[in-house]
């Protein structure tokens, strides 16, 4: 697909939720980059001297990804409603999709998405692997490194229930209240039918001020369904756990949306998530690893944590 081409949401492909979800990425890069530019425009901008091109290059880069993938967010959007939501974890509840250890998951999803994309750059389990491998170079906990290496896996549900790209990547956002300025895009909620409902409208919804982000029903995706699954039979801590439902909350963890619902133990989880952050979005550079060589750690680390070995998926 040319750069400058806009997402096609119909392709129900591999290649195509790879494609959405390397935007996606790509996108959050840039607004990180951009953020950091415009503060430091801002700040130069008082001392005269600054060239701000360099940072208006990164935020015209910036708003070219988001062209590139606003029909998938107009999409998401509008179909992420209270109903649906209430819905899919429904049928996430009724029934089990598949029965499969941690690694052979791993390897479903990496053949899954690489078979109709054998052009990918990089693939699931590399993305994986790089992530954990930046993890254990910086010396962050085993709890961590496995969060690292599993972040992704829910992309599984692509296979399984989902009803398009829009239910499986992409940001997320609370359904149930009124969805914040901070979301990207936030103009492209007009056709949710929540928009309209005098309860789900509000600031608050069905929820309350400091209710913790336990209560939340976050918009169904792939950090939702591995969070759930790792959550009833993992040994992960509650900072593994929010990193995984967290990792693509960008209106919370980056923009600082929705932080009126936080408890005090959601302050602790913030940290983890910003903590996990870079790895997942910085390390897709590093040197491709050598999943034979690596595979025995791995095995070793995911049965510390999943320790029944066959998951129900
Ligand atoms: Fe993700
Ligand atoms: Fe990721």
């Amino acid at each position: 697909m040319a750069p400058t081409a806009v997402i096609d949401t119909s392709d129900h492909s591999g290649h195509a939720l790879d494609h959405v979800s390397d935007m996606v990425d790509e996108v959050n890069i840039l607004k990180g980059q951009a953020k950091k530019g415009a503060a430091a425009a801002d700040y130069l901008e008082e001392n005269s001297k600054f060239d701000a091109e360099k940072d208006k290059t990164k935020f015209r880069q910036y708003m070219d990804a988001c062209d590139r993938v606003k029909n998938f967010y107009k999409e998401q959007h509008t179909k992420q409603t209270v109903a649906y939501n209430l819905r899919a974890r429904h049928l996430f509840h009724s029934k089990t999709r598949d029965e499969l250890t941690v690694w052979e998951a791993i390897e479903k999803l990496n053949s899954l998405v690489d078979e109709s994309d054998p052009d990918t750059e990089v693939t699931q389990i590399m993305h994986a692997l790089q992530t954990a491998e930046a993890m254990r170079r910086d010396g962050k906990p085993r709890w961590m490194q496995c969060a690292g290496l599993i972040h992704d896996l829910g992309k599984l549900l692509y296979f399984y229930d989902a009803e398009g790209q829009w239910d499986v990547v992409g940001d997320t956002f609370p359904v149930g209240c009124a969805f914040d300025e901070k979301i990207i895009y936030p103009g492209s909620f007009c056709d949710n039918p929540d928009v309209d409902d005098p309860v789900y409208s509000t600031k608050y919804g069905i929820y309350s001020q400091g209710c913790g982000m336990d209560k939340i029903m976050l918009s169904w995706g792939h950090d939702e369904y591995l969070y759930h699954v790792a959550k009833a039979q993992s040994k992960l801590p509650d900072e593994a756990l929010a990193m995984i439902r967290y990792h693509s909350f960008y209106p919370w963890h980056r923009e600082g949306a929705y932080r009126f619902f936080m408890n005090e133990k959601d302050h602790e989880m913030l940290k983890a998530v910003n903590a996990f952050n870079p790895y997942d979005l910085y390390s897709k550079s590093d040197d491709m690893p050598s999943v034979e060589e690596l595979k025995p750690y791995y095995i070793e680390l995911i049965d510390e944590f999943f320790p029944q070995k066959v998951i129900k998926w």
